[in-house]
């Protein structure tokens, strides 16, 4: 199923009518209807009111809703409402509930909190799905099922634990298994019976949330937990698809969220859909990033942007209004980079609750005559008038960046060598790196086959800390074969159960990379070092330095004088087979990534365009032309040298090559022909 099916840019996001009194519906359907909003994502957060007990369902408020906005022409993205529990069930099931890091069991209250190992839970979810899948399914404006709402976070009860050890039966089959995967001898810790396995909070084995006696345990308990809430989905799923066998089933992810696999989830949803909430200071290329790696986890396909606000957040510590122009930019910032639908959070501001201070369409003010709504009438009425032809178009990227959950874990629980490596920030800095030369790249699982990866010139690997099995095979014969690898500094380091690899680091990299790292040295924030390059350009670079040998490999830059390893290599290259593997063995600062992507531009000639920093180039491709969004995602006036005659679908104005000038958050959508 793909994005194709929705037949328009869908627009519009969430809304809340069971808020409001009715009067209230009849103006929203007017000033929504004015601003071209074509969709409604409803039914979130209703549990409570579409099933008041545990024996009656009550649909007549949703059935009003839904015919409300029936005759209004409104295509409806359906949420099923199990992301807040009623009352009712939290108080006669206390097992729906979670307990927390802290070992809390919770009541009542907030939401996207079940235990998603709670039987009641997983049974009341389920029948809830069925039961609107049988009531709604058949509707021809009901274009998409929206399960929960941004699953995430960890449970430690009873249940749970009892769920892990059946869990870890499936995966490790006995407890010696167990024992040597998780290298229990450490502190004692051999397990001789199942029941002595407690999942890994305050009260065992978490050291702080961030680290863990065994974090062989913790890594597994985060594959579990992300395994039984992605059951939860497909719990829901199955029972929807029961009744309705072909409207798209999604549910809203979070970018770089850390607490479930997306790429395992991704298989699972027929659609990507995710939730983009920048702060006023993120960096373009990491908003860029996170949509890159939302169409990445479903293998290219673009993605619907489920919600982003139209001006304000409330839950951030700055909520800085989007400048005049800036939703705009933004949505198609998203748009360029995958995304097929436009929608919000939300379409009439709250009065009550946690929520009343977030921007919404149709603000506290109540009427159209808004900054916020204005502009938000403006772009409707844009995207109405630019059809279709987008829906579907792809990215064409040579270069890819390998993300992966297991990593993220990993990297994270291990205790040194330096607190402030964060794994995020790491893939960052490389992606921010190809960002500034506007080169388009595509975020991919590390487990593709050498086949799959053939297709990229270059795969980048930032602190491929975990090499699982499989991975270091692929690698080797796609370079072999004539493909490019570049990697890190914490790479190479540990199998799937976080024990080292025996031998020498990179372990199973180090052939292909033709290196040896003996150590490697923690600089504190206050001190950098400098590495420099055979062709005399020195560059800054902290946090680690590994102190390598070559094996094979030849240094492309050492370390400058200074420190006891100075004139040792800190970058390397190896020819291997008909490709060649880079290692980056310290943290070059953002000059020296600009160096060394600036080498590989040339090596292969990838489309690239110098801009300002503020604004981007990214283009989607469908079979007959090429789209290019020129966006100045920032408040100052820009320019930018252009080379290719189009067509700008936005001004419907003819472009040629030369200067373009940029407003303050302008965009240009140039339709250039194959
Ligand atoms: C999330 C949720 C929404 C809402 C917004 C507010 O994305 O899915 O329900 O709370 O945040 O920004
Ligand atoms: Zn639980």
């Amino acid at each position: 199923m793909t994005t194709k099916q929705f037949k328009r840019i869908l627009f519009g996001g969430d809304y809340n009518p069971e808020q409001w009194p009715k009067e209230v519906w009849y103006k929203d359907m007017q000033l929504l209807t004015k601003a071209d909003i074509n969709e409604a994502t409803i039914n979130v957060f209703s549990w409570a009111q579409i099933q008041p007990s545990e024996e009656r369902y009550d649909f007549s408020m949703l059935d009003d809703i839904i015919n409300l906005l029936t005759e209004n022409h409104f295509q409806i993205v359906l949420a099923t409402s199990t992301a807040a529990l009623p009352a009712w069930m939290a108080n006669r099931y206390p097992d729906v509930t979670r307990t927390d890091f802290a070992g809390r069991h919770h009541r009542f209250g907030g939401r996207h909190n079940a235990c998603p190992n709670s039987p009641t839970f997983r049974f009341f979810s389920q029948k809830l799905a069925g039961e609107l899948a049988k009531h709604y399914g058949h509707l021809d404006n009901v274009v998409c099922w929206h399960i929960s709402n941004e699953y995430g976070g960890q449970c430690y009860c009873d249940n749970c634990a009892a769920a892990f050890r059946v869990w870890l039966k499936q995966h490790y089959e006995n407890l010696d298994a167990v024992n040597q995967a998780w290298n229990t001898h450490f502190w004692g810790h051999t397990f001789y019976e199942w029941e002595e396995i407690f999942p890994p909070n305050d009260l065992g084995d978490a050291i702080g949330e961030d680290n863990s006696t065994i974090a062989g345990l913790s890594i597994d308990y985060r594959r579990f937990m992300s395994d039984s809430i992605l059951r939860n989905f497909t719990d829901e799923r199955d029972a929807i698809r029961k009744f309705d066998t072909d409207t798209p089933i999604t549910t809203n992810l979070m970018g770089t969220f850390k607490d479930l696999d997306y790429f395992k989830w991704a298989k699972e949803m027929d659609l990507v859909s995710w939730d983009n909430y920048p702060s006023y200071n993120t960096p373009y290329s990491f908003t860029a990033m996170s949509h890159d790696l939302m169409r990445g986890v479903k293998g290219g396909a673009p993605f619907m942007l489920m919600e982003q606000t139209p001006s304000q957040q409330n839950w951030q510590p700055y909520n800085s209004l989007k400048r005049p122009g800036q939703m705009r930019s933004m949505s198609y910032q998203a748009m360029a980079h995958g995304a097929d639908t436009i929608q919000f959070f939300q379409l009439r501001q709250s009065r009550g609750a946690t929520e009343k201070f977030h921007g919404a369409v149709i603000s506290h003010a109540d009427t159209d005559n808004t900054r916020v709504f204005k502009e938000t009438a403006a772009l409707g009425h844009e995207l109405n008038g630019l059809g279709t032809e987008i829906l579907g178009a792809r990215t064409p990227a040579k270069v890819a960046i390998m993300f992966d959950w297991d990593n993220y874990w990993a990297l994270e629980y291990a205790s040194g060598p330096n607190v402030q490596l964060k794994y995020v920030d790491q893939i960052h800095q490389y992606y921010a790196a190809f960002y500034r030369q506007n080169v388009a790249v595509d975020l991919i699982p590390t487990d593709l086959s050498a086949k799959e990866l053939a297709k990229y010139d270059l795969v980048v690997a930032p602190v491929l800390y975990m090499v699982k099995d499989g991975v270091a095979d692929n690698l080797k014969s796609y370079v072999k074969n004539g493909g490019h690898f570049l990697t890190t500094f914490m790479s190479g380091l540990v199998d799937r159960n976080d024990n080292v690899f025996i031998g020498g680091y990179p372990g199973p990299l180090r052939e292909l990379l033709g290196i040896w790292v003996e150590e490697f040295d923690a600089l504190p924030p206050e001190k950098h070092y400098q590495v420099t390059f055979n062709d005399q350009a020195d560059f800054s670079c902290d946090m680690l330095c590994d102190i390598m040998h070559l094996e094979g490999a030849k240094a492309l830059a050492n370390y400058s004088k200074g420190e006891f390893y100075q004139d040792t290599p800190a970058v390397t290259e190896n020819e291997f087979g008909q490709g060649q593997a880079f290692y980056v063995g310290t943290q070059l600062a953002a000059k020296g990534l600009d160096y060394l992507v600036g080498q590989l531009i040339d090596q292969f000639g990838w489309e690239h365009y110098a801009t300002s920093e503020a604004v981007e180039i990214t283009r989607r491709d469908q079979a007959d032309a090429s789209y290019y969004f020129i966006i100045n995602n920032g408040g100052k006036s820009e320019q930018v040298s252009w080379s290719k005659a189009g067509q700008d679908l936005l001004s419907k104005q003819a472009v040629a090559a030369g200067t373009l000038d940029l407003d303050p958050y302008a965009v240009k959508l140039i339709k250039v022909a194959k």
